[in-house]
């Protein structure tokens, strides 16, 4: 099955078994926008309470804080995003389609990335065991030749956008040839800036409507109650302040699936340090973070740091822990040394002193801050893909298990009774009475045994118990891994503990 066909299957599956659904399906749907059913909200859900847990509850002096998304329009004005918050973007003139001129040159690149693989895998073929991809990929004259055109490619992009030089964008993409993947033309208008808010409008237009925005991150809210928060709380810098919750850019190209989106959510957390402490905070929360992931017993090979070499004007650190999603690694999650920009920029434009006396140093200063910033729908995504396995059985069937963290999935026990008579349904209420008040349990007693398992192995459940006629004798159950598939038989008063455990965070 190659990256695309996965891919296609995990939105299927994702979609079959109420993860996740196109907004306003029943209209055709919404150009990246999505709803999440009735597994998707609970897999979300837990998402989110897992990251509020090791960020929030696990750390003394990090804080949380509920911020609304209208926000007073300065804020977008200090922060830069009226000015700055841009993408290029091109329409072919044929087609009449909208695309961002960068990513048509990375897409460019992509390709000749393609002819670099495909290079390699013929290789591969012929070379067999001997084959040396690191000396083969150095050395053959074909791929080096490929891996130089992308260096200058990037290399000019990377000035052009550098200097917001919109002209050189377009000749780039002039000079490399690029067509519009809908009409084949090269019937480019100019490159022109697009400003990724969605605004809207406050109050009616007879009182004198404002012009306000959506805000496209979290960060802002966080920023602007810094005050607020070190004051009614007595926090002592270092610490932190974290919040979730929903942010809307209005993307150009939105595409893959839940991946870019034009409403999402963010995961998103501000720690306020020292000045001259940033970049060993900036190192703490880039090791910290990636434990978090790691955490969840994904294996480290699908996870690796990408450290920004360009930094923007007001950072002076910055990483992505990059996942392996099915189309390859991309940014999950931001962590960037962001200094005091933001902070003294909403202190020189709400004329408000956003300053910590410092009872250490007996010195007033503004904090440096290290962000770091999760996207929560990118992380289900990566749940998503990381979990869809399709396995062979040993009677030649076969089974698709979402094999997610336990800890992440939807419900966590199946409550399964045998047949549905012989008073088996009322001893699997009962047992499963005691379980709800901690754990999601689901109850089923429709079709055979084998269907149910089924079911429950493609919404990810980890643990299903079944209540057999012996359960009535001795109050003891069976209990299904989902996915090793071994059942052990055990009393039902060691449910709890057995169920703990299993979702319990691996310790790293
Ligand atoms: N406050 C910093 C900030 O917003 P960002 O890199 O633009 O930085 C942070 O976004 C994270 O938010 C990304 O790593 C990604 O996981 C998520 N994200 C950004 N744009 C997104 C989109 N259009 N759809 C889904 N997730 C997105």
């Amino acid at each position: 099955m190659n990256q695309e066909e996965f891919f296609k299957k995990i939105t299927s599956h994702a979609k079959e078994y109420g993860f996740v659904f196109p907004s306003s399906d029943i209209y055709d749907g919404l150009s990246a926008v999505y709803d999440y059913g009735q597994n998707g909200v609970e897999l979300k859900n837990n998402i989110r309470q897992y990251w509020w847990k090791a960020m929030v509850q696990m750390h003394e002096n990090i804080v949380g804080v509920d911020a609304a998304i209208f926000m007073h329009p300065t804020v977008w004005k200090a922060s830069g995003h009226v000015d700055a918050f841009n993408d290029p973007m091109i329409d072919n003139k044929d087609s009449k389609k909208r695309y961002r001129a960068d990513v048509l040159v990375e897409d460019h690149i992509a390709k000749i990335e393609d002819k670099i693989n495909k290079e390699v895998e013929k290789a591969k073929k012929r070379f067999g065991d001997a084959f040396d991809k690191e000396q083969f990929v150095s050395t053959n004259p074909r791929v080096v030749g490929y891996k130089q055109e992308i260096e200058t490619i990037s290399h000019c992009l990377y000035v052009a956008m550098e200097n917001n030089d919109l002209a050189d964008i377009k000749q780039l993409i002039e000079d490399l040839g690029i067509v519009c993947p809908i009409s084949g033309s090269r019937n480019w208008t100019d490159v022109r800036q697009f400003n990724l808010m969605f605004a809207t409008q406050m109050g009616s237009l007879a009182e004198g409507a404002n012009e306000i925005y959506l805000r496209p991150e979290t960060a802002q809210g966080i920023f602007v109650n810094y005050l607020n928060i070190q004051k009614t709380g007595r926090m002592k810098v270092p610490f932190g302040i974290a919040q979730t919750g929903k942010a809307f850019r209005n993307e150009i190209v939105a595409r893959q699936f839940i991946f870019r989106m034009r409403e999402f959510e963010q995961m998103e957390m501000q720690f306020f340090v020292r000045p001259g402490t940033e970049l060993e905070w900036f190192k703490h929360w880039k090791e910290e973070r990636l434990r978090w992931h790691l955490s969840l017993g994904i294996p480290a090979e699908k996870y690796r740091y990408h450290d920004h070499e360009k930094l923007a004007h007001y950072a002076n650190a910055a990483t992505d822990i990059e996942f392996e999603f099915p189309f390859g690694f991309k940014e999950l999650e931001g962590i960037h040394s962001r200094t005091d920009f933001d902070l003294s920029s909403h202190s020189k434009f709400s004329g408000k002193k956003l300053q910590y006396f410092d009872p250490e140093t007996n010195e007033s200063y503004i904090p440096y801050v290290i962000e770091t910033s999760i996207g929560l729908d990118r992380m289900f995504l990566a749940m998503l893909s990381h979990a869809y396995t399709e396995e062979k059985l040993e009677d030649g069937s076969e089974r698709v298990v979402m094999k997610f963290p336990a800890a992440l999935a939807p419900y966590k026990v199946a409550i399964l009774p045998l047949v549905k008579k012989d008073g088996l349904p009322e001893k699997a209420r009962e047992i499963m009475d005691q379980l709800t008040p901690d754990f999601m349990c689901q109850y089923e007693e429709k079709d055979s045994i084998g269907k149910r398992y089924r079911r429950q192995d493609a919404i990810g459940t980890p643990l299903c118990v079944t209540i057999d006629n012996q359960t009535l004798e001795d109050n003891t159950v069976t209990v299904r891994d989902r996915d090793t598939m071994e059942q052990i038989r055990v009393n039902a008063d060691e449910l709890y503990n057995i169920i703990r455990n299993k979702i319990a965070p691996k310790k790293i």
